[in-house]
C-alpha cells in the first residue's frame, strides 16, 4: 500500500499536513481496508504497536474508531481521560508528551487548544493525530471525503454545501478537504459565524488550483442549488454550551429540512446526499432536544434514504485505520 507515498512517522495536526495526492491515496487505502474488514481479512500490521488516546472532550465515534482500528490490526490502545492524567496540571504538556513518547508508538489527541496537539507532536517524538480541537477536525474530514467518494466516485466537480456554524472545526476542515480535492464548496452561514477571511482566501486559492471553488454565502436557499452533498453539524460545539440559546435563534434559518433538500434540485434524480459528523440533534430523544425538538436537521432528512450519516460514522473507523497503518506499519 505505498504507491510512492510514504506517511511513515507522520503526524496529522490539520488537514494542511497532507498533500492532495496523500489525501487521495489515504482514501483509497481506507476503501481497501473497509473491503478487507467486511471480508474478514484484516491484516496484522500494528502488532506490538501501542497508541495513547488522550481525550479532554467527550467522544463516541473517534474514540471507538481508534480502539477498533488498532485492535483489528493487532495493535493496542490506552484511553487516557485528561481528567485522570497530569496533562497541563501537575506536569507541562511537553513533559507528558516526552513520557508518552517513551512508551507509546503514537498519540491520538482530542481537546480544546490546537497548541496542545502541536506540543504533543513537538515533544513526543512519535506520530500525533488530531482527533478534534476547537480549531480543526481533520480525521473527520477524511471520513467525509471517503463517504462522498463512495457515493459519487470522483470528488472533483462535486458541489458540497455546509449549512450552519461556518467557523467551527468540522466546517473549516471540510472546507479545506473539499478545496484540496478540487470540489465546489459553499460555506453557508450568517456573517457573524464566517470563518476568518484569510482561511477562506487560502481555501479558495487551493480549490481554484485544482479546478474547484470555495465561497461563503448567507442565503441557504441560494447556496444549496445544484448541491450533491448537504452537510451540517451542531450549532454549538463542545466548550460553547453557554451560547446555545443565541445560536438556536441565529441558526434556525439554516436548519437542514426537506424544503432545503428540495431546493438542491437534485432530490428527485437521487443525486444528493445528506451528511453530518454526528452526534446530531434530529429528534426529541436527547436531554438537549426533549424540549427544543430537532435543531440543525429535521428527523425526516436524518432518516431519509439519501442520508448517509451512518456510512460516514463507520468510515471514521476505516480512515483512522488508514492513518495508523500508514504511519506505524513496519517495513
Ligand atoms: N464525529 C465525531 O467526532 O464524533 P465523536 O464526538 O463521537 O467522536
Ligand atoms: N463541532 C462539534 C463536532 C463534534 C464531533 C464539536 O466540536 O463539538
Amino acid at each position: 500500500m505505498s504507491n510512492g507515498i510514504d506517511l511513515k512517522g507522520r503526524s496529522l495536526l490539520t488537514l494542511s499536513d497532507l498533500s492532495d495526492e496523500e489525501i487521495a491515496w489515504l482514501l483509497d487505502v481506507a476503501l481497501e481496508l473497509k473491503r478487507d474488514k467486511h471480508a474478514g481479512t484484516c491484516a496484522q500490521r500494528l502488532v506490538g504497536r501501542h497508541i495513547a488516546l488522550v481525550f479532554e472532550k467527550m467522544s463516541t465515534r473517534t474514540r471507538c474508531a481508534a480502539a477498533v482500528a488498532a485492535a483489528d490490526e493487532g495493535g493496542r490502545t490506552e484511553y487516557l481521560a485528561a481528567t485522570e492524567i497530569h496533562l497541563g496540571k501537575k506536569e507541562s504538556v511537553a513533559d507528558t508528551a516526552r513520557v508518552l513518547g517513551r512508551m507509546f508508538d503514537g498519540i491520538l489527541f482530542r481537546g480544546y487548544r490546537q497548541e496542545t496537539v502541536e506540543l504533543l507532536a513537538e515533544f513526543s517524538g512519535v506520530p500525533v493525530w488530531n482527533g478534534l480541537t476547537d480549531l480543526s477536525h481533520p480525521t473527520q474530514a477524511l471520513a467525509d471525503l471517503m463517504t462522498i467518494k463512495e457515493r459519487f466516485g470522483d470528488l472533483a466537480g462535486r458541489k458540497v454545501v455546509y449549512a450552519g456554524d461556518g467557523r467551527n472545526n468540522v466546517a473549516t476542515s471540510l472546507m479545506l478537504g473539499c478545496a484540496i480535492s478540487g470540489m465546489d464548496f459553499v460555506n453557508c452561514t450568517p456573517d457573524s459565524l464566517r470563518p476568518a477571511d484569510d482561511l477562506i482566501k487560502h481555501a479558495n486559492q487551493v480549490a481554484v488550483e485544482r479546478g474547484g471553488t470555495v465561497r461563503v454565502c448567507s442565503d441557504p436557499g441560494e447556496a444549496v442549488q445544484g448541491a450533491h452533498v448537504v452537510y451540517t453539524d451542531v450549532w454549538t460545539s463542545m466548550g460553547e454550551e453557554d451560547q446555545f440559546k443565541a445560536r438556536v435563534e441565529l441558526l434556525q434559518p439554516y436548519q437542514v429540512n426537506m424544503d432545503l433538500m428540495q431546493a438542491t434540485g437534485n432530490l428527485e434524480s437521487d443525486n444528493v446526499i445528506f451528511l453530518h459528523c454526528l452526534p446530531a440533534f434530529h429528534d426529541h430523544r436527547t436531554e438537549v432536544t426533549q424540549k427544543s425538538g430537532p435543531l440543525e436537521v429535521t428527523d425526516d432528512v436524518f432518516e431519509a434514504p439519501f442520508s448517509k450519516v451512518f456510512d460516514q460514522a463507520e468510515n471514521r473507523l476505516h480512515t483512522i485505520k488508514a492513518l495508523f497503518v500508514s504511519s506505524l506499519e513496519r517495513d
